[in-house]
């Protein structure tokens, strides 16, 4: 298997994480790979929160009601973007994934932690103070794997389909 493959196919969310610090290059080169992800008409009309403050962890970890263990994690990303564009969501989400792929390349687990539509996303992005132009997509805690899941997953056959959709 090439390494691409390897990199998607190993991903797993990851909800528990040891100790350990994440490396400064390791946020910086997740931050500059998080540039190149697509979006529609190349708009980039995005932001991304870096939360390292273990209070600020706490507040929000205690908001999301699936995301306890954001208070565990070494850092936390927070996908924002503004909501007036057409493509808002479709952008912050390949973004979400562009972010949580390159910290599993180096070993760095995360977890995609709902963030639109939820009844905390307001109070998340006031304790950020991000603009109201902007909205939450996703929060993204990591942090080296404590412990790893594997959840089971559908075969290609009952997903994929080739020309038309047949029963
Ligand atoms: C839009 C979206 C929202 C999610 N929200 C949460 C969440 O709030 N809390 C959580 O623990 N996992 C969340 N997940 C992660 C899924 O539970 C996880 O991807 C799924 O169980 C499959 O496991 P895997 O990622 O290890 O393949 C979310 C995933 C997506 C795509």
């Amino acid at each position: 298997m090439n390494l691409g493959l390897t990199i998607l196919k190993g991903r797993r969310s990851i909800r528990k994480y040891k100790e350990q610090k994440i490396e400064e290059n390791i946020i910086n080169d997740t931050l500059e790979s998080a540039r190149y992800a697509p979006t529609a008409r190349n708009a980039q009309a995005w932001k991304i929160g870096v939360i390292r403050n273990k209070e600020t962890l706490l507040k929000i970890s205690e908001l999301a009601s699936h995301g306890k263990f954001i208070k565990d994690a070494d850092a936390c990303f927070a996908v924002f973007a503004e909501k007036e564009h057409q493509y808002f969501v479709e952008d912050g989400s390949a973004l979400t994934m562009q972010i949580i792929l390159s910290l599993w390349s180096f070993g760095v687990g995360s977890c995609w932690v709902a963030g639109h539509g939820k009844e905390y996303a307001e109070e998340v992005q006031k304790i950020l103070k991000v603009p109201e132009k902007y909205t939450l997509i996703s929060l993204i805690p990591a942090g080296y794997p404590a412990e790893v899941t594997i959840p089971k997953k559908k075969d290609l056959e009952d997903i994929v389909f080739t020309e038309e959709y047949k029963e």
